[in-house]
């Protein structure tokens, strides 16, 4: 038995935060933020709507187009790291309940951004156990909620929105998730962080006027080790799996920067008809990226069925992860 990625979907909040709307904010321009990262555009969800209700409207789609009752769905995970809650409940419960499906296990997962690959490692594993058949994946991120509108460094590069999957069990595997490869090094734990709100810094308001809630990075350290992770990591899941690169129909990075998906992919070599690119429109939408950037080439028509799809992330932790997919919708 093998796990197949049965669709895809995803959502997006209306409104949308351009590079000017940051000149009126922080002390940065258009041309810096264009040539320094890619992006132009991000999505910002309303006050109101949270983690889980985009998460929910990904969901809906994915399993409306996987053609499945939802109710043959057996286990919901959620990647996240701005969750509705902190502590409890997961996000995964609340998507659960606001798409009706109820009495299955459902958790969330954190690995920041590299979430929804890790995460189709975990519905692998289940379903070639034979303890799942139906999976439903979300990445689902508020990180408006997560930034310090005052940092420039950081608050330029993020924006809201979800992705979602369903993964099935199936004979064919030519329709299959071949390899997932996931791994992580805390060493680089300060690097890329939000400090506060934790049991380390609980919520306080000293904490508060330090400013130890929101995202704080080193970007140009995490910049670097970025290139170098997502590189090998193409490297060793191509090598393992005796595959050449021109043998992948698509390879779908996650969407942090233009510039270090390019230099990756120049790197390997890869060609840029075959690179899905989102940055420009979303920024960096963490554990949505990838699932939004699977939606994006679905919805152009350029991932076909059966198609070789190379997802390649990197995250805090930091964590990356590699996947080969062959996608199994229509
Ligand atoms: N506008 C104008 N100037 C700025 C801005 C801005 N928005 N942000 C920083 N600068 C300035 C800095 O203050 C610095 O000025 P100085 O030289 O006077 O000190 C200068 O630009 C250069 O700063 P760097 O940080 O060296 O700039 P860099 O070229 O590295 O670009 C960036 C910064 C875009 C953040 C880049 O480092 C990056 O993309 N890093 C990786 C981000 C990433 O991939 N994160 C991983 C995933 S995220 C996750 O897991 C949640």
């Amino acid at each position: 038995m093998y796990a197949s990625l049965k669709s895809i979907g995803s959502y997006v909040p209306e409104k949308i935060m351009t590079n000017k709307d940051f000149e009126k904010i922080v002390d940065t321009s258009d041309e810096w933020i264009v040539q320094r990262t890619g992006i132009k555009n991000r999505r910002i969800a309303a006050v109101e709507q949270t983690t889980s209700d985009m998460g929910a409207l990904a969901a809906d789609k994915a399993i409306q187009r996987a053609g499945i009752d939802k109710n043959d769905i057996d286990l919901v995970i959620c990647a996240t790291l701005s969750p509705d809650h902190l502590c409890m409940p997961s996000t995964a419960c609340l998507i659960s309940d606001k798409i009706g499906i109820r009495d299955v296990m459902a958790f969330d997962l954190s690995a920041a951004c590299s979430g929804f690959v890790y995460m189709l490692s975990l519905a692998k594993a289940f379903i070639e156990s034979g303890a799942k058949k139906n999976i439903l994946l979300v990445g689902a991120e508020k990180i408006s909620s997560l930034v310090d509108y005052s940092d420039r460094g950081t608050c330029i590069l993020f924006g809201d929105g979800a992705g979602a999957a369903i993964i099935s069990a199936t004979d064919d595997k030519n329709r299959a998730i071949l390899d997932v490869h996931a791994s992580a090094d805390g060493k680089y734990s300060d690097l890329l962080i939000t400090p506060g709100c934790g049991s380390k810094y609980p919520c306080s308001t000293e904490m508060m006027n330090e400013g130890l809630q929101y995202i704080k990075m080193a970007g140009n350290e995490v910049f670097k080790v970025a290139v170098r992770t997502l590189t090998k990591d193409v490297v060793d899941i191509l090598k393992t799996n005796d595959i050449e690169p021109e043998d992948i129909d698509l390879f779908i990075p996650h969407q942090a920067n233009l510039r270090i998906i390019e230099a990756v992919r120049n790197k390997l070599k890869f060609p840029k008809e075959k690179t899905v690119f989102t940055v420009e429109k979303y920024g960096n939408t963490s554990a949505a990226s990838i699932p939004m950037a699977i939606n994006d080439a679905y919805e152009d028509g350029r991932l076909k069925s059966g198609d070789l799809m190379l997802l390649d992330t990197f995250g805090g932790g930091f964590t990356w992860a590699s996947a080969l997919v062959r996608f199994g919708g229509n």
